[in-house]
């Protein structure tokens, strides 16, 4: 990974110099690492920040100088910080051997200083608490975990009075970045006045996922996948993200936002553009990004015609009732933002041309149930007793975030088994999943001869489930992204042709959306969406996988 030096002059953060000005007589590895979680008493840096950093330090990725402090307005003093983190820590280590001690260890290094977000004084005061923990020189990561309606004045005040002046500074941003084109423009030319483009980590988590990584890996390594990854072999493909819980608290921000910008103008939109860029030069950030804006930019904003909205309603199912949408305290009363979403999206390319790439997104859906799949497995074999449902129907009711990439190929021309395949020639075409999340996993679904004498077929897969095939455990995205943006690594964040191209896609529906006034199709929690879900699908002559 290179370091990408930022120098800071005047104490402000000034544009990238190269790696050679860091600092005079002390290299990279000797300065102290500083990461400043600003919002550390919120959600995301209880649920995801703090634990990958502990994660980072328990597998000695972090830096031997280092140094945590949270920022935020409440008022705490380091023990409490401390308490926080010890408490809330449901990282993947939290299992491991000697977690009590290093967390001990790492606990330590973190500090809390509490401040307003638009205080120049309180961030100078940050930055002699940090200057005391850093000696000679350090690098400086902020992490805004914060709402976005304060972004600027942090990075104003953090910029002008605590940012490195003997390292580089480095800023990681936290979605959303913007409701449309203009809000995203406007927050990016904010952001600029402070910082240099190459500061600016803005981060989508679903690209520090193990799969979406892999997804290159896949492609690009495997002559049996590269040939066949254009419309002359795809028929379409398909991005599915899914929650079998509805918005439980986030509701305030989630309905300003709604599905299309919550999940598929940034998560689902960067895996596409990933899926479907053509070969970059290098596996070089820029190059890879390059090829990315290309394919966002080859695409045809969507139309509403293409796209579906929906939105949960209450659903009572034996003894437990589940609230609707507008139920949620924090909603307001016959809010119209969908909490689903179906969209039909074309690349207009030569490698592309003609293929829908299909999206749907939503919260509060069905999930293949738990209990369901063993009855198919055991009924004949097994006397189902009632407290077996009871326990299988408590984990189904855990919380599911799934999320698939399936690639439907085309028909065998003048397969010479059609007649095994009856009418339905849709039965025989191969697919390839991608399943993300839960349980990653790789399958190719292929036609394949029943064992026996005679001809049967049956459709079998080519099975990559993660869990059986590695020990070691994934890590979560964040790990991954947190450690790229301390080495420099951009690859995984989203450069601001990239956003801006990403909006244009968008925008002009969102905007039609909600000047018309479209009410989303109503659909009872836990159930599979809206049925217009499958009319969309059909009038591109394709099914949902
Ligand atoms: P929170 O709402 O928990 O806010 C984080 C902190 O910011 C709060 O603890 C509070 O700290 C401060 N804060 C909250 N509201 C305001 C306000 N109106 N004005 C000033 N300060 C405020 O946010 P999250 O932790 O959930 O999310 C942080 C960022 O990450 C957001 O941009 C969010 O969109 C994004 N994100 C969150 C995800 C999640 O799962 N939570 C997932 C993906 C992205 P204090 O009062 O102590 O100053
Ligand atoms: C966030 C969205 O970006 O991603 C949430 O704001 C969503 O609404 C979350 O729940 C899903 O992330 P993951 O990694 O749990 O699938």
């Amino acid at each position: 990974y290179p370091l990408n030096a930022v120098s800071v002059q005047n104490g402000s953060m000034s544009k990238p110099l190269a790696e050679e000005t860091l600092t005079s007589g002390s290299t990279a590895e000797e300065s102290t690492l500083s990461i400043t979680v600003v919002g550390a008493s919120g959600d995301l840096a209880k649920k995801k920040i703090f634990p990958a950093l502990f994660a980072l330090f328990y597998e000695d990725f972090l830096p031997e100088n280092f140094v945590i402090f949270g920022y935020a307005r409440s008022e705490m003093n380091d023990e409490q910080l401390r308490n926080i983190i010890s408490r809330t820590l449901t990282c993947r280590i939290d299992q491991r051997e000697n977690c009590a001690d290093k967390m001990e260890q790492f606990l330590k290094r973190c500090y809390y200083h509490s401040g307003q977000y638009n205080s120049e004084e309180h961030f100078a005061e940050l930055d002699s608490k940090l200057k005391e923990k850093e000696g000679a020189s350090s690098n400086r990561l902020f992490y805004l975990s914060i709402p976005p309606n304060i972004f600027v004045d942090v990075v104003k005040c953090a910029g002008t009075r605590a940012s490195s002046t003997s390292g580089w500074t480095r800023v990681i941003v936290e979605k959303p970045f913007g409701r449309d084109s203009e809000s995203s423009r406007e927050l990016t030319r904010s952001l600029k006045k402070y910082l240099s483009e190459d500061q600016i980590f803005r981060i989508d988590h679903y690209l520090g996922k193990e799969l979406v990584e892999n997804l290159s890996v896949l492609r690009f390594s495997n002559l049996v996948f590269e040939p066949l990854w254009s419309r002359n072999y795809i028929r379409n493909v398909q991005f599915i993200f899914s929650e079998n819980f509805g918005t439980e608290g986030r509701g305030g921000y989630f309905d300003s936002y709604g599905i299309i910008r919550d999940i598929m103008q940034n998560h689902l939109l960067q895996i596409l553009a990933l899926f479907a860029m053509e070969t970059p030069v290098s596996l070089d950030a820029e190059d890879i990004r390059n090829e990315k804006v290309k394919v966002l930019k080859s695409m045809r904003p969507l139309q509403l015609e293409d796209v579906i909205i929906g939105q949960y309603k209450g659903h009572t199912e034996g003894s437990i009732s589940h609230p609707g949408y507008t139920d949620d305290p924090t909603v307001p009363k016959g809010s119209i933002t969908p909490t689903f979403a179906a969209a039909a999206l074309f690349i207009n390319n030569a490698r592309w041309d003609g293929v829908p790439f299909l999206m749907k997104a939503g919260k509060a859906l069905h999930t293949k149930k738990l209990v369901n799949l063993l009855y198919s497995k055991l009924i004949h074999y097994v006397l189902v007793c009632n407290w077996i449902i009871k326990a299988l129907d408590f984990f189904d009711n855990y919380k599911t975030h799934r999320a698939e990439i399936r690639v439907q190929f085309r028909h065998v021309p003048g397969n010479l088994y059609r007649r095994n395949f009856g009418t339905d020639l849709d039965k025989a075409t191969n697919e390839l999943v991608l399943r993300l999340q839960p349980d990653e996993a790789i399958f190719l679904k292929i036609n394949n001869k029943v064992p026996g004498l005679g001809m049967r077929l049956d459709r079998s897969d080519l099975n990559l489930l993660y869990s059986a095939r590695y020990r070691k455990e994934i890590p979560d995205a964040y790990e991954r992204l947190l450690l790229d943006a301390i080495e420099g690594e951009r690859r995984l964040f989203i450069r601001s042709d990239e956003l801006d191209a990403a909006w244009s896609l968008f925008s002009p529906v969102l905007r039609e959306l909600e000047e018309k006034k479209i009410a989303p199709e109503l659909y009872p929690y836990g159930s599979r969406g809206p049925v217009g879900a499958h009319y969309l699908a059909a009038k591109h002559n394709v099914r949902w996988g």
